[in-house]
């Protein structure tokens, strides 16, 4: 077993709306995190808006690393190595952070961890606060279900930083079908927590929205739903019907927790994995969280609430394991890089 050396990491992440920094110790124990949103700003647009995007980096980026850093009550002196995001996110977004974490890297003559966005969401379920106990250390192999805005996916994931793919999505990525969802039923941005809140008052049995079959034993489609639910609400409307927004709401839920749902368990049965994780912006969804945790067959690890979003403990986090096991990366922005990583 490898031993993992005392390091203290600073981190930022800039890959999409959230200006974000944090400070992580040895991995797991996050002694910082700072989040800057930018939700009510492209709330306006009804989307994320790239440019006004990257102009609010570049106004909260420096802020944001000095109350991380003072939130901890260090300096940069302190810190061993700053780890950054550098792809996949909008590019304009993405070289904000990265131009930050450099000069900081450069001017404090630290090493500089580039970290994939997507090995972040999966290294913030093993985050914890300072001042709660420290959850036992993740078991391989394990099986990885990433849900965010922009991906969703099966990783199985055999030791620390080391992925294998086994299936994603062949058309929209699961929160990508509750931001389209959302705006179908007349609902506010951001999608996901509009289409949860809905879906409280909602019969999740009301309506029966189709689970796709995909070639790929392991890949998910989220298309048919979104377009089941279209057909409805037409259809409604053709006849002069109200909508009833939150039995749709409950139901589009429902079906896609039942297809992330049994996907996985499948996938950790047939993998042989010893524990499953939920991460990404999805995760924050109740109805999955409950789905997951009433299953007994696998322990479960899901972030907290706060991390699973986008925020910079979870880049420090995979920052940590990276700068600890060796790996460093370029300087470079990588907009759309392959993964999974080797
Ligand atoms: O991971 P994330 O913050 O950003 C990306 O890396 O994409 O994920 C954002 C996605 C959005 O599609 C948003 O609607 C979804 O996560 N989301 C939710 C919830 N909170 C955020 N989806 C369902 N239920 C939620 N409570
Ligand atoms: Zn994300």
């Amino acid at each position: 077993m490898t031993d993992f050396p005392f390091a203290r990491i600073l981190a930022i992440e800039s890959s999409c709306d959230e200006t974000a920094a944090a400070v992580i110790e040895n991995g797991r124990v996050l002694l910082s995190s700072v989040v800057a949103s930018q939700m009510d700003i492209h709330a306006r647009f009804g989307g994320v808006y790239p440019e006004v995007a990257s102009r609010q980096h570049v106004l909260s980026i420096v802020p944001v690393v000095e109350q991380a850093l003072a939130q901890a009550h260090l300096t940069l002196a302190d810190v061993n190595a700053i780890a950054v995001t550098r792809g996949p996110g909008l590019a304009g977004s993405l070289v904000v952070g990265l131009n930050a974490a450099k000069g900081l890297a450069l001017g404090a003559d630290k090493p500089l961890v580039g970290v994939n966005h997507l090995e972040g969401h999966i290294y913030s379920s093993w985050v914890c606060d300072s001042d709660s106990e420290v959850p036992p250390a993740p078991r391989f192999p394990l099986l990885a279900l990433l849900v965010s805005g922009g991906h969703t996916e099966l990783n199985l994931m055999t030791d620390h930083l080391t992925y294998r793919r086994l299936g994603a999505t062949l058309d929209d990525a699961a929160g990508e079908a509750f931001d389209k969802t959302a705006r179908l039923l007349g609902l506010p941005y951001p999608g996901g927590p509009s289409v949860q809140k809905a879906a409280e008052g909602g019969n999740p049995k009301a309506f029966h929205f189709p689970r796709a079959r995909t070639d790929g034993a392991w890949d998910f489609s989220f298309s048919g739903i979104k377009t089941a639910v279209l057909r409805e609400v037409r259809r409604m409307q053709a006849e002069g019907q109200p909508i009833p927004v939150a039995d749709m709401a409950a139901s589009f839920q429902a079906a896609v927790v039942d297809i992330l749902l049994t996907k996985t368990l499948a996938a950790a049965r047939e993998f042989g994995a010893q524990e499953i994780l939920v991460a990404g912006g999805v995760s924050a969804n109740t109805a999955l969280r409950e789905a997951f945790l009433a299953q007994t067959e696998f322990k479960v690890n899901i972030p907290r609430f706060a991390y699973c979003t986008d925020n910079a403990a979870m880049i420090a986090s995979a920052g940590y394991f990276r700068y600890a096991l060796g790996h460093r990366s370029t300087f470079d922005i990588d907009v759309m890089p392959t993964w999974p990583l080797s």
